[in-house]
């Protein structure tokens, strides 16, 4: 990747020039037919254009860290710019109870890095068999920050989310109780709604009526991909906020299928239409303190996505905050960076903004983000928006 990139001026107009043909070669250019939907996002270049910005050191309010061999190798790739990350609870099999919660923390705190800046914040996987004691008790004791709602289907690892919602009723009543805030991935898994209707269908047949059911609980919408999902954060009071992906503010459907289908950009929730992109970039980067970062970066190793059946994650943990500068200075709201990144998230989670900071700083040169980091599972693909990315942390 740095050579290919290191062919390619700064600024100059965006073509994709790395995107990889249907072979899936990443080293294969694919430079035309998607050429314009760059170009509301090429960097404007002024001559007052800051060029180094310091924010609070961020935060991810949603990471796969996984387990064992992948856990050593994408730790550090997390651990390296963001103060804390929420960790998603769908291993296998999934963190359950605060006792799965404790013994996963103590396996991530032992894979940290010497000297790392970093802690974990962890979840606990809602089940219809969840009991509202042990969360109530994991969330009293500081350990458990969030309780995570998967429909059972929905995604990776989410066999035993929850199929009946009344199940789980007086697990959430309880939450909202105690404040304890619920993640909802939200996606309906009805055979017959398109996969791409998916979240807007969850909005209005799952999540309002349990909102409405439960008064006061606090709810993250993760990872969301669409107008109507930012229009309902917009419409509703601050027990409500949405987590939005680095990758879903830079690639649209097209991306994913325009030209040959290109596996790394598979995730869960699909990337949509462009104008659904355009609807979280103005949310990301208006200020409104209720869309945060939460980079869903889940890494797959690279035989498991260039298959028949691919698995779906993007992992974007170690450009993330270079991808975000571009993405804001894009569209000349890098003073917004610091609220999106490092200052909504804490407010939604009633923690404190971190102390310590981090720069960015623009480079004449692309940034040196290798095209793979290797795990002792097999190597795993980093994100690749498809153009040189000039911001790099200092
Ligand atoms: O793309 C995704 N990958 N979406 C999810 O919801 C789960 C994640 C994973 O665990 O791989
Ligand atoms: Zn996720």
């Amino acid at each position: 990747m740095p050579q290919i990139a290191a062919q390619i001026k700064p600024l100059v107009r965006a073509v994709h020039p790395r995107l990889p043909r249907g072979s899936g070669d990443p080293s294969q250019m694919q430079p035309a037919a998607l050429g314009k939907l760059r170009q509301n996002s090429e960097p404007a270049m002024t001559a007052s254009a800051p060029t180094r910005i310091t924010l609070p050191r961020p935060d991810d309010w949603h990471v796969h860290l996984r387990d064992g061999a992948m856990l050593q190798a994408v730790l550090p790739e997390t651990a390296r710019d963001f103060g804390r990350a929420i960790i998603m609870p769908n291993l296998v099999p999934p963190v359950v109870t605060t006792a799965d919660a404790v013994a996963y923390r103590d396996r991530i705190l032992a894979a940290l890095p010497q000297g790392a800046d970093f802690a974990p914040l962890m979840t606990l996987y809602l089940t219809e068999t969840t009991d509202p004691d042990d969360l109530a008790a994991g969330f009293a004791s500081g350990l458990i920050q969030a309780v995570k709602l998967y429909p059972a289907g929905a995604t990776t690892n989410s066999a035993s989310g929850v199929r009946d919602f009344d199940k789980v009723r007086p697990v959430l009543e309880r939450m909202a109780e105690i404040g304890l805030t619920l993640c909802v991935h939200g996606e309906v898994t009805d055979s017959d709604i398109d996969i791409f209707d998916r979240e807007a269908v969850f909005i209005d047949r799952v999540l309002d009526p349990i909102r409405k059911a439960t008064p006061g609980l606090r709810v993250t919408m993760e990872h969301v991909t669409t107008k109507n999902a930012v229009d309902y954060v917009r419409a509703n009071d601050d027990d409500l906020a949405a987590s939005i992906t680095t990758h879903h503010l830079m690639i649209n459907r097209n991306h994913l299928l325009v030209g040959g289908i290109k596996p790394h950009y598979y995730c869960l929730p699909v990337a949509k239409r462009e104008e659904h992109r355009l609807a979280l970039v103005e949310a990301a980067t208006s200020g409104d303190k209720r869309f945060f970062l939460g980079t869903d970066s889940a890494p797959h190793t690279d035989p498991n996505k260039l298959s028949e059946c691919g698995c779906a994650g993007v992992f974007s943990a170690t450009n993330t905050m270079a991808c975000l500068a571009h993405v804001f200075e894009a569209e000349g709201a890098l003073d917004k960076l610091a609220g999106f990144a490092s200052e909504n998230g804490p407010a939604h989670y009633k923690l404190p903004v971190n102390q310590a900071t981090i720069t960015l700083e623009k480079q004449t040169d692309p940034a040196p983000f290798p095209a793979q980091i290797q795990t002792g599972e097999g190597p795993v693909t980093l994100f690749n928006p498809g153009y040189p990315l000039m911001w790099r942390v200092v």
